[in-house]
C-alpha cells in the first residue's frame, strides 16, 4: 500500500523547489509547457517514502508549442505542447503490473491530456505571485480598506480568466459570474484558496484579494436570478435526472473523463462549455472523436442526464 509514501515532490529541470509536493492519491501534476521555453526539458520525481528513504525518477521530454490542439501520451522522449496533466501512478495506485517492485518504484506517467491554454502550471510557479506583486503596485495608493473591484479585475484576468472565461462565463471551471458561490465569502474563499479538484490552489492571495475578487465578480451580474430569468423554456433539472445522468457517467465515462468530470484521458467535462451546446455534445458522444470511443447507444434523454449531473461539478 502507498501508506509508505509520505509525498512525492515533483521538480522541472534544475529547479530546486519542487514544481508540486503530492501527499495523496492520485498523484496528478499539470504542468503548463508554454511557460517553459520549447526544447528539452527533465521532469524529476523523487518519491520520499515514511522512514526518509527516497527513490527518484527522471524522465526527460521536448517542448514544441507548435498550434495544434490534442494530443494524448507521453513516453520518454516525447514532444509536448500545451499543459499536459498526467497522473504519477505508486506501486498499488492502478500501476503497470510489469513495473517489477511496485511499491518502491514509482511507475511512469502514464495518461497524458493537453488541455488546450490551460495554464494550472502557471499558478503552481512563483509567476503568479509576481503578477499579483505588479498588481499591487499599481493599485497601491488607490487601495481603499472597502473591496476594491478594478483591482478584482485584474487579479482576475491576470490568474482566473485562462480557465473561469475572460467574463466569468465558464470554460474549463464553471461560470463564476452570477455563481451563488461569489456571495458566501467563506466558500468562495476556501476553494480558491485551496482549490478543488482540477483548480488549483491560489494560497497567495490575500483576504484583500479574496473580497476584491468577489466585488468584481458580483459586478459582472448574471445573478443567479437573472440567469433563470434569462432561460425561464429550460425546465431545471430534477434529482431524478442527476441521479440517472451520475450512473450513466459512472458506468460508461468516467474512466477516461474522471470521476467528476474532472478530466483525465479525456478532457474535463465538468463547466465545459459543451455541457450547454446538446447538440455537439450529444454529437461527440454518439459518433466518437479521436481517441473517444462512439456511444451510439445512449438516447438523448440519458445524454441530458448526464450533462445535468456533469453541471452539478
Ligand atoms: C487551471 C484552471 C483554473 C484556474 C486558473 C482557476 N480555476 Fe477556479 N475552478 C477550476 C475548476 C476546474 C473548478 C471546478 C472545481 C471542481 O471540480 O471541484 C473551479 C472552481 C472554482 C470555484 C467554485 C465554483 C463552484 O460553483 O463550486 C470558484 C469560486 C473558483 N473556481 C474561483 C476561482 C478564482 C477566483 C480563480 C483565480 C484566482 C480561479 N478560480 C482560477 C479551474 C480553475
Ligand atoms: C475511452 C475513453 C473515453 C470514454 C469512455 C469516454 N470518452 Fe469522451 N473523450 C475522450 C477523449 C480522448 C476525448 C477527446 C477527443 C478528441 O481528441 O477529439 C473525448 C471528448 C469528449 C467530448 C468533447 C469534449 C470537448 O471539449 O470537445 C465529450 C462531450 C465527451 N467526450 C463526452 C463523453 C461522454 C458523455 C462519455 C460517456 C458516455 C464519454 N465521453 C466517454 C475519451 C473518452
Amino acid at each position: 500500500m502507498n501508506q509508505n509514501i509520505e509525498r512525492i515532490e515533483v521538480f522541472l529541470d534544475e529547479s530546486k523547489e519542487p514544481l508540486q509536493v503530492l501527499t495523496n492519491p492520485p498523484f496528478k501534476v499539470k504542468l503548463d509547457t508554454l511557460n517553459i521555453p520549447d526544447g528539452p526539458h527533465t521532469l524529476r520525481v523523487v518519491t520520499v517514502f515514511k522512514g526518509g528513504k527516497m527513490e527518484e525518477n527522471v524522465v526527460d521530454f521536448e517542448v514544441d508549442n507548435l498550434p495544434s490542439p490534442f494530443i494524448d501520451g507521453i513516453d520518454d522522449g516525447q514532444q509536448v505542447r500545451g499543459v499536459v496533466e498526467f497522473d504519477v501512478l505508486t506501486g498499488d495506485y492502478e500501476a503497470p503490473k510489469s513495473k517489477g517492485r511496485l511499491t518502491a518504484t514509482l511507475a511512469v506517467l502514464s495518461t497524458i491530456v493537453v488541455l488546450g491554454l490551460i495554464w494550472a502550471f502557471f499558478a503552481f510557479s512563483g509567476m503568479s505571485t509576481s503578477i499579483v506583486a505588479a498588481n499591487a503596485v499599481q493599485t497601491e495608493e488607490s487601495k481603499p480598506a472597502a473591496a476594491n473591484a478594478d483591482h478584482g479585475k485584474e487579479l482576475y484576468a491576470a490568474q482566473c480568466a485562462s480557465c473561469h472565461g475572460a467574463k466569468a462565463e465558464g470554460g474549463f471551471g464553471p461560470a463564476l459570474a452570477g455563481n451563488p458561490m461569489v456571495g458566501e465569502a467563506d466558500d468562495f474563499n476556501k476553494v480558491v484558496v485551496q482549490g478543488r479538484g482540477s483548480m488549483p490552489p491560489f494560497s497567495n492571495l490575500s483576504e484583500q484579494d479574496l473580497a476584491d475578487l468577489r466585488a468584481y465578480l458580483s459586478s459582472l451580474g448574471g445573478k443567479s436570478d437573472a440567469g433563470a430569468a434569462a432561460a425561464p423554456a429550460a425546465p431545471a433539472a430534477s434529482e431524478a435526472d442527476v441521479a440517472t445522468g451520475k450512473s450513466v457517467y459512472s458506468q460508461q465515462c468516467a474512466g477516461c473523463h474522471g470521476p467528476n468530470g474532472e478530466g483525465g484521458f479525456g478532457p474535463a467535462l465538468a463547466g465545459n462549455p459543451l455541457l450547454d451546446k446538446p447538440e455537439e455534445f450529444n454529437k461527440v458522444t454518439h459518433e466518437g472523436r479521436g481517441s473517444m470511443p462512439p456511444f451510439p447507444q445512449l438516447e438523448d434523454d440519458k445524454l441530458a442526464a448526464v450533462r445535468a449531473f456533469l453541471k452539478t461539478k
